[in-house]
C-alpha cells in the first residue's frame, strides 16, 4: 500500500507530550525486547522527543535519537542535553560508524512513501548481527477512527482524505524485512484498545494531532463541524462510559541483520 501524502506532518511537540505521552509510555516493553546493554550503539529513529531514546540511555547504551520534526528534536535537546539528537528523514539517511541496533516506536507508518527504502537504510546502518526492534501501527489500526473520517469528508463534499501512513499486515513487513536482508526472530500482531485519556475532544483531538496535515486547506469555519460529524460518526464504536477508545492494532518486531 502506498500513501502519496507527504509523511512529515507538522507535530506540536508540546501538546505531543503532554496530550500523547501514551505514545511513549506504551513503548516501554519494545524496550525490554530492545534489551539495551551498557556500551551498545543504538539508534532511535523516529524519536519524537526523546523520552524512549533517554530510557535506552539510561541502560548504558550510546544512542543517537534522529527525527524528521525540527520542533521533535527541539525538545528533546532541551529535555535531554547529554544525548545526541539530528533531524533526519528515515527515507533519506546515512551513518558513519555502524550500530548495534536501530529501534523505533511508533514512528515506521508514518514514513509511508517508500517503506523499503526506510528498511534498506536501517540496514545499512546496522553491523552484520545488529538487531531493528520496532513497533508501528499494523493493518486495520484505527480502521474505525478513519471510516468516521472518510464518511466525514464525503459528507462535507470533500474528496476522499489521503490518509498519510503506512499499516502493513504481518506477512507483508516480515517480507520487506526479509527481502532486506534480516532474519525476522520475533513479530507479534495484536489490538491494542487504546485509553485516549488526555483527549477530552474524543476522535476531533486525535485527528488534530495526527492527521492535522489533512485540515490544512480546509475553510476554516468547516474544521469544527467537519471534526464534530467525526466524533459522531466514531463515538458508537470508540466512545466507552469510562471515554475514548482508539482501535489500535500493532505489529511489533525484532529482526537480525544477516
Ligand atoms: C508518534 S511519534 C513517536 C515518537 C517516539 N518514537 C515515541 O515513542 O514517543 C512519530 C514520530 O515519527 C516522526 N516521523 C514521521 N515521519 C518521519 C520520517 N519520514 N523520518 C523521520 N521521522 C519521522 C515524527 O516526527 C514523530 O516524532
Amino acid at each position: 500500500m502506498r500513501y502519496d501524502t507527504p509523511s512529515l506532518t507538522r507535530w506540536n511537540s508540546r501538546a505531543y507530550d503532554s496530550s500523547f505521552g501514551y505514545v511513549s509510555a506504551k513503548g516501554a516493553p519494545l524496550v525490554e525486547l530492545l534489551d539495551p546493554q551498557p556500551g551498545e550503539r543504538v539508534l532511535d529513529l523516529g524519536c519524537g522527543t526523546g523520552v524512549l531514546t533517554a530510557e535506552i540511555a539510561s541502560r548504558g547504551a550510546r544512542v543517537l535519537g534522529i527525527d524528521g520534526s525540527p520542533a521533535m528534536i527541539e525538545k528533546a535537546l532541551a529535555q535531554f542535553p547529554g544525548i545526541d539528537f539530528i533531524v533526519g528523514d528515515g527515507h533519506d539517511f546515512t551513518v558513519v560508524e555502524g550500530y548495534d541496533a536501530v529501534f523505533s516506536n511508533a514512528a515506521l507508518h508514518w514514513m509511508s512513501r517508500d517503506p523499503e527504502r526506510v528498511i534498506e537504510n536501517v540496514r545499512e546502518a546496522l553491523l552484520p548481527g545488529g538487531r531493528f526492534v520496532a513497533e508501528m501501527g499494523g493493518a486495520g489500526n484505527c480502521a474505525e477512527l478513519t471510516a468516521a473520517m472518510s464518511t466525514a469528508w464525503r459528507e462535507y463534499g470533500l474528496p476522499e482524505p489521503g490518509l498519510p501512513w503506512y499499516f502493513p499486515s504481518p506477512a507483508e513487513y516480515a517480507g520487506r524485512l526479509e527481502k532486506h536482508g534480516f532474519v525476522v526472530r520475533l513479530l507479534e500482531y495484536f489490538d491494542r484498545p487504546t485509553p485516549l485519556d488526555e483527549c477530552p475532544g474524543g476522535a476531533a483531538d486525535w485527528v488534530r494531532m495526527f492527521a492535522a496535515n489533512l485540515l490544512e486547506g480546509l475553510p476554516p469555519d468547516l474544521v469544527d463541524p467537519l471534526l464534530r460529524r467525526v466524533n459522531e460518526l466514531a463515538a458508537p464504536a470508540l466512545r466507552r462510559e469510562t471515554g475514548w477508545m482508539a482501535d489500535y492494532v500493532r505489529l511489533r518486531f525484532a529482526a537480525v541483520r544477516r
